[in-house]
């Protein structure tokens, strides 16, 4: 080779070994998409593990069990991955013992009064699981069943496609139903969830996701000193049994208001029980909108949650009791306070219907008929400031 082209091939090689192979801030070159086996139900069902990361390192495990989100790792303000969801390590553990950490929730997320409603002159008589009422789609709902898998990847993307059937009068409810949701980590740092479903008769329909954040990482203690941001000018007040009245109260000024961001412990002494509400947010034509933010000084996390549903529960971790002992792999950067989950270390933001719907006529309605489509899009996106 002549000697004046070797300064060239030097370049070539120092631009090649540095520049375009150099790994990322967060340590990973590229997308991927892993699957592990995770071991088995109850009645003998395989159970995999799939973990995603994207362009910059962020990534997550979702089970097959229950559409659970196991782990979620995001960067804080100095680029450091952190866990910041509650969750446990091994599926046995999930198996005897889940308030919902990271779950699909289904065929109905939240309450409906006494396990009954009237559909078309018909009245259904559900599971019920939390005193006389029906929760989170009863004994066994989908939190608790095996989904079918299929990895998907696209130029921006890695996803897991998750699929179930719900046979006709599972749980009480009616009509065959066939759920897919999707769940997309974006390289712009997002964890999308895409929810359709179809059935063969009419029925009602509510499906969500009920991961417990922790942005500060999960078993850093509360979350009291996250400040939390809500697009909701209502709420729907509660009875005893957290069942809604049907009215639809203005949050501005009360304890509940959240519409301007404001520490989720700076009140909550005074919200008998803790937060555990549905908020009616501002937007509800469908479109995707921003529903809420969230943001924890000691990491700089930020969470923003667009949604394309007219409500969000928020709920402050108030059930959580030191009775589950959580993942022992922790996160970077604070100090481990312990993962025995006590009452408000984590918060729920569940994107949704109303509670208890079927049974209120002035609450929008969750009726799906056959032909119809049930779709719902909910958007978490992380960045640090
Ligand atoms: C509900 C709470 C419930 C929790 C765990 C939340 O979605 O609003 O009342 O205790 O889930 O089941």
């Amino acid at each position: 080779m002549r000697a004046k082209y070797v300064p060239i091939l030097l370049a070539v090689i120092v631009l090649f070994v540095f520049g375009c192979d150099k790994p990322t801030k967060y340590g990973e070159k590229k997308m991927s998409i892993k699957k592990q086996a995770f071991g088995k139900t109850v009645d003998g069902k395989d159970v995999d593990l799939y973990t995603l990361t994207n362009a910059n390192g962020l990534k997550t495990e979702i089970m097959t069990y229950g559409g659970i989100v196991r782990t979620l790792e995001v960067p804080d303000r100095d680029g450091n991955l952190g866990d910041i969801v509650l969750g446990y390590d091994s599926l046995d553990e999930y198996i005897e013992n889940n308030p919902y950490f990271g779950a699909l929730v289904g065929r109905y997320g939240n309450r409906i009064a006494k396990g009954k409603f009237t559909l078309d002159g018909v009245e259904y008589t559900l599971a019920t699981n939390n005193g006389p009422n029906h929760l989170h789609g009863g004994v066994k709902g989908f939190d608790k069943v095996v989904w079918g898998a299929e990895p998907m990847e696209d130029e921006t993307s890695v996803g897991l496609k998750l699929t179930y059937r719900s046979y006709d009068g599972e749980e009480g409810y009616p009509g065959n139903l066939k759920c897919t949701v999707i769940y997309t980590l974006t390289n712009d740092n997002e964890l999308k969830v895409s929810y359709e479903a179809e059935t063969d008769k009419a029925t009602v329909i509510n499906l969500t996701h009920h991961s417990y954040f922790n942005l500060a990482g999960h078993g850093s203690g509360d979350i009291l000193a996250h400040e939390l941001m809500l697009t909701a000018d209502n709420f729907t007040p509660v009875d005893e049994g957290l069942i809604p009245t049907g009215e639809i109260k203005a949050a501005r000024g009360t304890l509940m208001d959240f519409t301007r961001p404001t520490p989720i412990g700076s009140r909550i002494a005074q919200v008998k029980g803790g937060y555990d509400h549905n908020y009616v947010l501002n937007s509800s034509d469908g479109s995707l909108a921003l529903a809420a933010s969230v943001y924890e000084p000691r990491s700089g996390r930020v969470m923003e949650i667009f949604t394309t549903e007219p409500a969000i529960q928020f709920y402050s971790g108030n059930f959580l009791d030191g009775s589950n002992k959580g993942k022992v792999e922790h996160h970077v950067g604070y100090p481990t306070v312990g993962t025995v989950y006590n009452k408000h270390n984590g918060f729920c933001l569940e994107t949704q219907h109303f509670p208890d719907s079927p049974n209120k006529a002035n609450f929008p309605s969750v009726v799906l008929k056959p032909g119809e489509k049930y779709t719902h899009l909910t958007v978490h996106k992380f960045s640090a400031k």
